[in-house]
């Protein structure tokens, strides 16, 4: 029981990486605050973590909007008497390249992404202080390390959020209040199984990941499980890349083995 005691909001906690967070900390003893834009899908999550035995609420909370990141926290410290972990993990996706990407969906996907981001950590910051310090995590992505095509503001907003992970990390060091992020390879949530679809799709992007296959959200829920447990106690300002050896690999890998015929033969 990794988190025994403490208590956690996880915002996009009604669909994939966040649902399966907010099962996963509550299994490991967080009093749980499922947040999500989609208020039915929260309800559901909190339900069963409450059928399990576990402690949760649902808020349905739009992570754009400064009052509703102030009434998770709030929500947070009257239901279970205090905060001590932040997932902020609510994101969203727009394709498209500097010229054919709407300017509103730039807004949207900044909002989500970064925005929200900053906001929570607005209202959580000064709680997890207050009550002697606490851990917040961020979930940005691997498109934020590296170019992807036709995702320019994808791209941009994971890269702010690994450096706003890290000057996070710097301000609130001294409050006890460790800051992290996570880098995800390609999940298997929704959206990533609605784009793998057709047919073969799913086998051919798991070949780029060097375990062979793309990954669960249980997977990154583990992750953030630690990265806000007192196991991780000496962990922050770091973005931890759970990605199945996905950006492990040079491009150069693709020219094959450069030992001379005789020793590959062997
Ligand atoms: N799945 C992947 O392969 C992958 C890879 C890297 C990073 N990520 C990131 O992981 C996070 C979770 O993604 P997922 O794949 O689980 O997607 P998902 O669509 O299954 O879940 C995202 C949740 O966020 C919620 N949400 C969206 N906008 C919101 C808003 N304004 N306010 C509150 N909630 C909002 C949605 O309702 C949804 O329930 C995102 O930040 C995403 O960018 C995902």
């Amino acid at each position: 029981m990794l988190l025994e005691g403490k208590t956690a909001i996880i915002t996009g906690a009604g669909s994939g990486i966040g649902r399966a967070s907010a099962l996963r900390y509550a299994a490991e003893g967080a009093a749980v605050v499922a947040a999500d834009v989609r208020e039915a899908k929260v309800e559901e999550v909190a339900a069963e973590i409450r059928d399990a035995g576990g402690r949760a609420i649902a808020c349905g909370a739009d992570v754009r909007l400064a009052a509703d990141n102030e009434r998770m926290v709030d929500a947070a410290v009257s239901a279970f008497g205090g905060l001590h972990a932040f997932f902020a993990n609510a994101g969203t996706i727009r394709p498209g390249t500097a010229v054919d990407l709407p300017e509103a969906d730039w807004d949207l996907v900044m909002a989500v992404n970064v925005k929200a981001v900053f906001l929570g950590a607005k209202y959580a910051m000064p709680v997890m202080a207050d009550g002697g310090g606490g851990a917040f995590v961020a979930t940005a992505s691997v498109s934020g390390l590296a170019g992807d095509p036709a995702s320019i503001v994808y791209s941009a907003s994971k890269a702010a959020v690994i450096n706003l992970t890290r000057a996070l990390a710097v301000d609130h060091a001294r409050d006890g209040v460790r800051v992290n992020c996570i880098c995800p390879g390609a999940i298997d949530t929704p959206p990533v199984g609605r784009m793998l679809a057709a047919e073969g799709a799913r086998e051919r992007a798991g070949a780029h990941h060097l375990l062979g296959r793309i990954g669960q959200p249980g997977e990154i829920a583990a992750a953030a499980v630690w990265l806000s447990s007192d196991q991780a106690s000496f962990v922050t300002g770091q973005a931890l890349v759970v990605d199945g050896g996905l950006t492990a690999k040079s491009r150069l890998s693709g020219m094959g083995d450069p030992r001379p015929e005789r020793l590959r033969a062997g």
